[in-house]
């Protein structure tokens, strides 16, 4: 069966029926109705459906324990029908999207559907990351009203339909028309009931230098929460949800993904319910959220990207990546190629001076690097990791001439420079947490817990905004730094804000990430030529909400090439090559010691964003014509890897190999990489078949000539014979030739 190939105006339509909304794009579709005209009522999401007659309709049966909101009607219930976006104390007993609670400490509520409104285009989320269109042709909006009138609030749901994307984006506001203030205590931005429980569940769980495991297995008869309460999105959970169903593979079957565009705490839920349903729910994390929402005001939520693929978990993968890559990350930097970078930590670590630095830089100069970054260490009194964050000052003893000298001399190698901040954090040894010991986080009660001899700064506090961008932006205008990497190194705990009131303190967690993401906008505005890269201790903050401002992000602390494979393998599951820092570092390793050839580090970071973290300097000569002919080649294919489509075909995180390929957006170069992990006796090898060529074409591979079928390609495969030892590698180069 085939699917419409590319959407057009026409194919992108939001419509209403009698009671029954219908959103598509002629690839995708999503269904829902409203019942009693009053509650809305899931029906569909799934793949294109060209005239909706009205099947999947809500089963009314009446069933034991049921509560009926309609007295007349002994069938209706809450409880075992699929909600859109469901409440609770009305009868549904599962999971609620939202709990609100009155002055007099009221949580029932009873908001009905009200009216709908259409929206060319998509609506900008105030304050928030979100996915954009460009002009009204792009995207078209649903505006879903719900109404309490006791309450005298509104809920509205937002879905966002895209013509070239195969993904809907959903947000709720919360507008409190009323005289009394309502508290919020609990807030999803998408809840959707699946029908039938034969679904797999995968998700991306990890750790600090162990980030993106592929967690595949079978929904199971109750309740899984995947959260953070860390401050940040985390290395230990993605807030990230995917259904697949159960015989789905990478690339066949239906997959529904669900990716939260937030920075901060989250909750998702996957909740099987008793009568055979899967809820899923993602949004703010309870444990830690809280908001009051005042007479006259609105509260906005993080918006969720939900993808629809029936072509697998690859393909719900391209369409994360095409629309995060052209859609959500911005600046100018979003459809140019990224520059070559070394990155100065594990050359130097704290041991960082001028002059290492400028030898350094004329040496990668010299071997073809295009950005020289000085990472930690370069500011005054930051000799090791306990002390000076906070005090963006330069250190005139390790760089006698000035930083601004030390970037003037980089340039004039011809390279740009970078720098590193820590921004969000602050030493107790160091001169603004002694002026200012009321800007971190804390409790009023405890002395604050310590972790990597740090605080965290309270960013609810405007003043403390204002100070972490014009720190930020003094450097950046001295320097003319052309890249800036941003870390985080902490997670936060003693939640506590000494700015923010009594009554306000459950908001902090929120707060302080609207106040990041102030000083982003605000520097994205005022730099647009720089080009930020997320970090926090590699990928603990590699989400959507954070691409929106910094277009990569270092993906792991761990620099070993075979722990790459698979940190990259599980992040390609949602963010695409161009956003994925991913360097060449030293042997032996040094998180874990490991000795690989330069050849397999190179083919590991070059499948990313190439970068280099190693000291140059000590290579041998050799070494170093191997790294600037590597280099040479990277610039040759490089926007294949940034910009093309990207296909997984062995998955390291399961066995021996990994290989990927990349097709360019014209279809006419391939890059094929091969890897084999441990070496074995018997030197088994079978052919990988690659995906995404034409198999009416012929590719030749630019190594020795060779001309090769697309249908060869990928339906019988190529086979690599790799050299004996462990930890080998090989990078195939295809051009299409007719
Ligand atoms: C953690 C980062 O991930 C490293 O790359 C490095 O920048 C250090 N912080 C510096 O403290």
């Amino acid at each position: 069966m085939k699917q419409k190939r590319k959407g057009n105006i026409s194919d992108m339509k939001i419509s209403k029926n009698g009671n029954i909304f219908s959103i598509d794009n002629g690839r995708v579709s999503y269904i829902f109705s409203v019942e009693k005209d009053k509650y809305l009522m899931h029906r569909y999401f799934g793949r294109y459906i060209n005239q909706y007659a009205g099947s999947a309709q809500p089963f009314f049966f009446d069933r034991g324990f049921c509560s009926n909101p309609d007295p007349e009607d002994k069938r209706f219930s809450l409880d075992t029908l699929p909600q859109e976006y469901p409440d609770m104390n009305q009868g549904d007993f599962r999971s609620p999207a939202y709990i609100i609670q009155t002055e007099d400490g009221c949580r029932v509520t009873r908001f009905f559907y009200k009216g709908y409104e259409i929206i060319h285009g998509k609506p900008g989320l105030e304050g928030l990351p979100s996915v954009y269109a460009e002009g009204e042709n792009e995207a078209e909006t649903l505006c879903i009203t719900l109404e309490d009138e006791c309450l005298q609030a509104q809920i509205r749901l937002y879905y966002t339909i895209f013509r070239d994307f195969d993904a809907i984006c959903r947000h709720v506001e919360f507008i409190n028309q009323g005289k009394q203030e309502i508290y919020m205590e609990r807030l999803m931005s998408t809840s959707m009931d699946f029908p039938g429980t034969d679904y797999d569940l995968l998700t991306l769980s990890g750790s600090h230098t162990s980030e993106k495991n592929i967690n595949r297995r079978a929904v199971s008869g109750d309740s899984v929460v995947i959260e953070s309460s860390r401050g940040c999105s985390s290395p230990q959970e993605n807030p990230c949800v995917i259904l697949m169903d159960k015989e789905s593979t990478e690339y066949q079957g239906q997959v529904w993904g669900f990716n939260y565009v937030y920075s901060g705490d989250f909750q998702a839920v996957v909740q099987t319910g008793q009568y055979q349903t899967v809820r899923v729910q993602m949004g703010m994390n309870p444990q830690t959220f809280g908001w009051r929402l005042g007479s006259g005001q609105k509260f906005v939520s993080p918006e969720t990207v939900m993808v629809y693929s029936c072509s697998g978990l690859n393909g719900m993968s391209q369409t994360f990546h095409s629309l995060y890559r052209k859609r959500l990350c911005r600046g100018v930097y979003r459809d140019k190629v990224r520059p070559v970078l070394l990155n100065s930590w594990e050359a130097f670590y704290f041991d960082i001076h001028e002059e290492a630095c400028l030898s350094l830089a004329a040496q990668a100069a010299d071997l073809g690097v295009e950005l020289f970054v000085v990472d930690d260490g370069w500011f005054v009194k930051r000799n090791t990791d306990r002390a000076a964050l906070g005090d963006w000052r330069e250190d005139r003893e390790k760089f006698p001439g000035g930083i601004c000298s030390l970037a003037e001399k980089i340039r004039e190698m011809g390279m740009g420079f970078g720098i590193w901040f820590e921004p969000e954090m602050v030493s107790p040894d160091s001169d603004l947490y002694r002026a200012h010991p009321d800007w971190i986080i804390r409790s009023s009660l405890y002395d604050p817990v310590l972790s990597r001899t740090q605080y965290v700064l309270d960013l609810s506090n405007p003043e403390v905004c204002d100070f972490i961008y014009q720190s930020v932006a003094d450097i950046l205008e001295k320097t003319k730094a052309s890249y800036v990497k941003w870390d985080m190194n902490r997670h936060i705990t003693d939640l506590g804000s000494a700015y923010l009131k009594e009554k306000c303190q459950r908001e902090l967690s929120h707060r302080y990430i609207l106040g990041l993401y102030s000083i982003l906008e605000r520097l994205n505005r005022n730099f647009p030529e720089v080009l930020f890269e997320g970090c926090s201790s590699g990928g603990g903050r590699y989400d959507a909400g954070m691409l929106y401002y910094m277009p990569q992000t270092w993906a792991s602390d761990n620099t070993d090439a075979v722990c790459r494979l698979k940190i990259q393998y599980g992040t390609s599951i949602l963010f695409p090559a161009i956003t994925m820092g991913s360097h060449v570092s030293d042997v032996p390793n040094h998180q874990v010691r490991r000795i690989t050839p330069l050849s397999t580090r190179f083919a590991a970071a070059m499948s990313g964003n190439l970068g280099y973290e190693l000291d140059l300097r000590k290579m041998s000569e050799e070494e170093k014509r191997e790294v600037k002919e590597e280099i040479r080649f990277y610039k040759s294919i490089r926007e294949v890897i940034q910009m093309g489509r990207f296909y997984r075909l062995k998955n390291p995180q399961r066995g021996n190999e990994a290989a990927w390929n990349f097709v360019s957006e014209d279809g006419r170069t391939v890059i094929y990489c091969y890897f084999r992990i441990l070496s074995d006796p018997l030197s088994l090898s079978f052919p990988v078949k690659l995906k995404g060529l034409d198999p009416d074409s012929v590719y030749r591979l630019e190594e020795n000539g060779l001309c090769y079928g697309g249908d060869e390609l990928m339906y019988a495969g190529i086979t690599s014979y790799p050299e004996k030892g462990d930890f080998s590698s090989h990078v195939y180069v295809f051009q299409k030739i007719k």
